[in-house]
C-alpha cells in the first residue's frame, strides 16, 4: 500500500510462509493494554493490497456525501474516518451491517456491501491522511474542566466563619460539616431551600449557590480530614451511650453512618445536636422518623446523647476525589495511544476527531445505546463536564497516521 504518512509502525510478520493473521504485536509504544478479543480481531483490512485500497476508494463514492471526499467530515455528528485504524473500521462497518451499533444512516449505507467490500473500504479510509485539529471545527475553544474540590473550597469562604475551617465547628450551635456524606449535604441544602427545614439565615446564605456549587462544596467538605467539633459537650456520655443503642441501626456504630440518607453524628457539635432533636420534636424540622424518636427523649436524655456523639471520632465518608482531565487522559491513552493516536489497528484513534462526535460516542457508551463493555466501564463515572473536556482535548490533538507494515519472519 502506498500512502503519504509520517509514521511507520512495524508489525511482526504475519504473511510470511503462508501464516495467517494472528501474530500482530503493537510495536514499542506506550500503548500497552490489550483490547479484548472479539470482532475487532479480524486484521484483513490491515494487510490489504494497493489494489484492494483502490477498489475501496471506488466503493466510498456513496459515502462521501456524509464523510467528505477525503474521509474528513464537515457535517456535525458524522465522524472523520480518514486515517482511522483499519481493523477498527472494518469491525464497526460489520457492526452497522449487523444492526448492532444502532445507527440508521450507517445501516442503510452499508446494507448492500459484501464483506470483501467492507474490508477494502476500511483499508482505503485507513490509508488516508487524517484530519487535523483546525479542520474539525468547534474544537478550538476547549472548556477547561475546573477542579471541583478547589472550586468547592473557594465557595466555602463565606461558610467558615460559622462552620469552622475545613467544616470543623468552633462555635456552639453551629454544626460541623466535615464527615457528612455529599448526598446528605445536598439534601440538607435543598431542605433549607424548600422550607422543609426552617432557617432564614441558612436559606438566604445558600440562595445564590447553584446546584454545581453545592456539589463542589459538599465534595470539598467530604474530603477534609474529620475531627470532632471544638465546642463544649456537657452531659453524661455513659448514659448517652446506653441511649444511643436505639440510634445505631440508622446512624451507625459510634455515629458513623454507612447510609447517605442518615447523617453521621460522630463529633457533631453538642448544642446543634440538641437543637436538631428539639426541632424534630416541635415539628419545625420536618421528618416523621426523627419526630417519633425525638418525642420520647427528655432534655436530659438529649443532653447525654449529644455528649456521647460529640465525643465520637468522625470518619471521612466514602467519596473519591474526581480525576482531573489530565488524569483521565492518562487512563484513556493506555488504549487509545499517546494523545489519542492509537497504535493498535483494532482501537480507534481519537486525535482530531470531531468534538461533537466524540461527545455523542461517549454519551452513547454511558447510556448503553452503544454496546461495548470496555467503554461502558470507562465512561460510567465520567461527569458531563469530563465528557466535554475529554472530547475537546482529543479533538484538539494532532492526528498521526500509522502504516502497518508486514515483515517476514526471520
Ligand atoms: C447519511 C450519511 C452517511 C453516509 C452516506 C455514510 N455514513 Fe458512515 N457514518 C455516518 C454517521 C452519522 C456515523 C456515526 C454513527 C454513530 O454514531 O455510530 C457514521 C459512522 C461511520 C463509521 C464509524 C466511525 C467510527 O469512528 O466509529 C464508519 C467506519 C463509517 N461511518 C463508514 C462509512 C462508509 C464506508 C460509508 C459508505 C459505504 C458511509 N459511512 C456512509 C453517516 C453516514
Ligand atoms: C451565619 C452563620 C452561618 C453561615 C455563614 C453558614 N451557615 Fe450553615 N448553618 C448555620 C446554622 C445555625 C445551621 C443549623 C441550622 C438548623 O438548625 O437547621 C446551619 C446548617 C447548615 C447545614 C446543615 C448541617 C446538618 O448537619 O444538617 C449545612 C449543610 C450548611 N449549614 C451549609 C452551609 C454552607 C455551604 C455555608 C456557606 C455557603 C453555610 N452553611 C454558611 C449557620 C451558618
Ligand atoms: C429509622 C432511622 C433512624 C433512627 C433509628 C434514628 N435516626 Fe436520627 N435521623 C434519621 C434521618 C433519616 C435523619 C435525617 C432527617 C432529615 O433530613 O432532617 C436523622 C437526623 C438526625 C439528626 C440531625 C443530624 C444533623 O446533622 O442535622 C440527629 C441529631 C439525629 N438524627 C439523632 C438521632 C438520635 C439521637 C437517635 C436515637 C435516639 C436517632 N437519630 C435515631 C434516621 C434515624
Ligand atoms: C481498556 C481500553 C480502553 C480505554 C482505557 C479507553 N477506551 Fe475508548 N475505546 C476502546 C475500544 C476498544 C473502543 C471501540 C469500542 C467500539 O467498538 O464501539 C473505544 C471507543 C471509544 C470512542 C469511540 C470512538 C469512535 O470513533 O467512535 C471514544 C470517543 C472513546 N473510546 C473515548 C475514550 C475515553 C475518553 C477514554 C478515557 C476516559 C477511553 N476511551 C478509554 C478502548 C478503551
Amino acid at each position: 500500500m502506498k500512502r503519504n504518512t509520517r509514521t511507520l509502525l512495524l508489525v511482526a510478520g504475519i504473511l510470511a510462509g503462508g501464516a495467517t493473521g494472528t501474530g500482530y504485536s503493537p510495536g514499542a509504544t506506550a500503548q500497552s493494554a490489550k483490547p479484548k478479543s472479539g470482532e475487532g480481531d479480524d486484521l484483513r483490512a490491515v494487510y490489504a493490497t494497493a489494489a484492494d485500497v483502490a477498489e475501496g476508494r471506488r466503493v466510498t463514492e456513496s459515502c462521501s456525501r456524509c464523510h467528505g471526499p477525503n474521509g474528513i467530515s464537515t457535517t456535525k455528528g458524522v465522524p472523520n474516518v480518514a486515517g482511522q485504524r483499519p481493523a477498527y473500521l472494518y469491525a464497526k462497518l460489520r457492526a452497522y451491517q449487523a444492526g448492532t451499533r444502532g445507527d440508521h444512516a450507517m445501516e442503510g449505507a452499508v446494507k448492500f456491501l459484501s464483506d470483501e467490500a467492507l474490508v477494502k473500504v476500511a483499508a482505503y479510509y485507513a490509508s488516508l491522511e487524517p484530519a487535523q485539529p483546525l479542520a474539525t471545527g468547534g474544537a478550538k475553544a476547549a472548556p477547561a474542566r475546573p477542579d471541583p474540590v478547589a472550586a468547592g473550597k473557594a465557595a466555602t469562604a463565606g461558610c467558615a466563619g460559622c462552620h469552622g475551617e475545613g467544616g470543623i465547628s468552633k462555635t456552639p450551635g453551629m454544626p460541623s460539616l466535615v464527615g457528612l456524606d455529599p448526598k446528605y449535604f445536598a439534601a440538607a441544602i435543598n431542605a433549607y431551600r424548600s422550607g422543609q427545614r426552617k432557617h432564614d439565615i441558612m436559606k438566604s446564605l445558600i440562595a445564590a449557590l447553584s446546584d454545581a456549587d453545592v456539589k463542589n462544596i459538599a465534595l470539598y467538605y467530604a474530603l477534609q480530614k474529620p475531627a470532632r467539633a471544638q465546642t463544649p459537650a456537657p452531659g453524661d456520655q455513659a448514659a448517652g451511650k446506653t441511649a444511643a443503642a436505639a440510634c445505631a441501626g440508622c446512624h451507625g456504630d459510634q455515629g458513623v453512618s454507612g447510609n447517605p440518607a442518615n447523617p453521621s453524628l460522630a463529633g457533631q457539635d453538642a448544642q446543634y445536636f440538641a437543637s436538631a432533636l428539639r426541632a424534630y420534636k416541635d415539628g419545625s424540622r420536618k421528618d416523621e422518623t426523627m419526630k417519633g424518636l425525638a418525642a420520647a427523649l427528655n432534655d436530659r436524655a438529649i443532653r447525654d446523647l449529644a455528649a456521647y456523639y460529640a465525643a465520637q471520632q468522625p470518619q471521612p465518608p466514602k467519596v473519591e476525589k474526581p480525576l482531573t482531565t489530565a488524569e483521565w487522559v492518562q487512563r484513556c491513552d493506555r488504549c487509545h495511544g499517546v494523545n489519542g493516536n492509537s497504535t493498535d489497528p483494532r482501537t480507534p484513534a481519537l486525535a482530531a476527531q470531531r468534538v461533537e462526535y466524540l461527545v455523542k460516542g461517549l454519551r452513547a457508551y454511558q447510556t448503553g445505546a452503544r454496546k461495548d463493555s470496555v467503554m461502558a466501564a470507562m465512561s460510567t463515572s465520567l461527569a458531563d463536564a469530563d465528557v466535554e473536556a475529554l472530547a475537546a482535548y482529543y479533538a484538539r490533538q494532532r492526528a498521526r497516521a500509522f502504516v502497518y507494515v508486514t515483515v517476514p519472519y526471520k
